[in-house]
Order: C-alpha cells, then structure tokens, then sequence
C-alpha cells in the first residue's frame, strides 16, 4: 500500500493518475474529501481525511502502508495563514507523519523536496525544508529524497505566476537582473522519476536526487520564451533584490495571493541548478525541454 500526501497538488495529483493507470489503488491524505474527489479519481483510490499537521488524524491514513510519498508541504510562493504555516506545515507536519509512519511499521518515504535546500536562519522557510529533510534522513526508516528545480507543465505554479505577470504587468520584472539561473523541468519526467523511486527501494534507498530539465535558463530567458510563446512583447524593468523584497513584503501584507512572497524572494539567492544530465544519470531517460513543451502545449 503506497500513501500519498499532498496528493491533490501540482505534483501529487499527477502521480496518483499515473499509479492509477498502471493498475495501482493508492491512499491518498487529503485535507477536504469533496475537494479531493474533484481532483483526484476517486473511484480508484482511496481517500482518508486528515491533515499532517493533526497527529491524531495520521493513524489511519498510515495502517497498513509500507510506503509514503511526502509531498505535503507549503510551497514558498503561498502566503502564510492560520491554517497553512511554514514551520507548522514543513517541520511539524512531517514531524508528525514520521513518528505516525514508525508507529505503523512503514518501511519507507519518498519525500518531495526542492532544489537547493540548506541550513538557514532558525525559523525561515528553508531551514524548515531543511529540518523536513533531516528528520526523514535520522528517521530510521528507509527513505529518499527528491530535490527537483522549478517544474513546467499544465497548471504549473512558477510559470503560471510568470504567464500572470506577464499578462497583467506593462513590464517584465527582472529580479536581481534576471541572471538567476533556473533549470526548469517537467512535471510528469519528475513523476517518472517518482515511479522509478518506488519501483527500484533497494537502489534508492538513501539517496538524494537533485534533479533539473535539459538546459539553463536564466529568469530572463524564461521571460522571453514565454512572451515569445504569448505572442507579447514586454519593456524590461532592472528590479534590484532589496527593492523586491520591499515590494513582496507590501504585496504580502494587502494581497490574498500575492505573486511575490517574502519566502519566495529565497529562490533567488542561488542559482537553482544542478548537472544538465542529472535525470539522465541517474533515471536513464531525457527530460523533456521547456521551449519544446512550450512549443507543443502553449502556456
Ligand atoms: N511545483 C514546483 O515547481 C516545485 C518545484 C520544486 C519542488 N517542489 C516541491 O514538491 C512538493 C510538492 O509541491 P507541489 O507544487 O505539488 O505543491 P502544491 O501544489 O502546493 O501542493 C501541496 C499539497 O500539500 C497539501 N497540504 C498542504 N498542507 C497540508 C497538511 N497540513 N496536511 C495535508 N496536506 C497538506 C495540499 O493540500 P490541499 O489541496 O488541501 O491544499 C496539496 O495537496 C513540495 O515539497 C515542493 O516544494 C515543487
């Protein structure tokens, strides 16, 4: 039994269609059952109700499974709430799900990391998806971890923040110059990847992937593949980083959803990279490019 968590996001939902479709029936952690039904097929999995962040809501979703995908976690671009906390969500939900998974006798965890993941200042968004990591890594449990740069694909929460900007701004912000380098990879080869994971836990067992597209993009050359891919042509603004943080701060103060967060700002300090052939390598097959999806799909 495979138990997902975060199973109605950008990546978990597309791995529960693809386990699905190769006959498997996973349970899925879910926050709202009605929301998840309209996500997820619900006639094929199962869905138990339940919230890492609620220890006593773990038990169940955790019988009987021997292996988790972790992929709950609260993304740098949301906006902190009562409900949805970094430090509440990343460090003391997967807190929570460990001690639930060792209870239960799991045998392994997948966990859906980022790019780029370090040791930061006590309390900050990265420090928490530090701590996530390093929970996991001292768990006992078998466990691997999957860092991957920036995803792209339908509904894909960095491009479409992008392709938002874009439509709605007179300029392109160039952040810091826009010289920060970004790998951009597809969600269903990261999903691939995933699949192998779980399909190879002796191989795997221990490891850390850091995973990224075919190519280097700079923030402003992905700018300009999707002004080219929208037909649009936009002035470029220079946007010096501590006047964005300036900004991101406003933004997050009056904005439900604002499409800059202080958190965020952290992707970029570093250049969010690692070898060009690092799926190659490591997962034997090319992922797919960014320019190349784009030219097929659109935005
Ligand atoms: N998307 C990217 O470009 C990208 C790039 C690199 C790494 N990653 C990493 O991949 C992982 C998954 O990212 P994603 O893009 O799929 O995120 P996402 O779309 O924001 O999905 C987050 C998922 O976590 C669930 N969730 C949040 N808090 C929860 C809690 N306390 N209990 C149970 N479920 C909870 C959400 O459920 P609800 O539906 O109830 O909100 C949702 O299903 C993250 O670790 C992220 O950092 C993503």
């Amino acid at each position: 039994m495979i138990l997902i968590t975060g199973a109605t996001g950008f990546i978990g939902r597309q791995l529960v269609y693809r386990l699905v479709a190769q006959g498997e029936h996973p349970r899925c952690l879910v926050r709202n059952i009605q929301q998840a039904s309209a996500i997820l097929p619900a006639d094929k999995v199962e869905l138990v109700q339940g919230a890492t962040t609620r220890a006593v809501s773990l038990g169940a979703a955790v019988d009987g499974v021997d292996t988790i995908v972790h992929a709950a976690f609260m993304t740098a671009d949301r906006k902190q709430s009562a409900d949805n906390h970094y430090e509440a969500t990343n460090v003391g939900g997967t807190a929570n799900l460990l001690l639930a998974a060792k209870a239960a006798s799991v045998k392994r965890v997948i966990e859906i990391s980022g790019l780029g993941t370090k040791p930061d200042r006590p309390g900050s968004y990265m420090q928490g998806r530090y701590l996530a990591e390093e929970m996991l890594v001292d768990s006992g449990l078998d466990w691997t971890i999957i860092r991957p740069s920036v995803l792209f694909g339908k509904g894909a929460p960095f491009i479409t923040g992008l392709v938002n900007l874009l439509q709605t701004s007179p300029v392109v912000p160039l952040i810091g110059g826009g010289k920060i380098l970004f790998q951009p990879i597809y969600v269903e080869d990261v999903v691939t990847v995933i699949m192998q994971v779980l399909a190879e836990p002796e191989r795997t067992n221990k490891q850390i992937y850091t995973i990224g597209g075919p190519d280097y993009y700079s923030f402003r050359q992905i700018f300009d593949v999707l002004l080219q891919a929208t037909h649009k042509r936009r002035p470029r603004l220079y946007a010096p980083l501590p006047l964005v943080h300036i900004g991101a701060a406003v933004m997050e103060a009056v904005l439900p959803k604002p499409p800059l967060t202080k958190a965020a700002m952290a992707l970029f300090s570093f250049d969010n990279i690692t070898d060009l052939n690092s799926v190659e390598r490591d997962f034997g097959f090319k992922p797919q490019s960014l320019k190349t999806y784009l030219e097929k799909q659109g935005v």
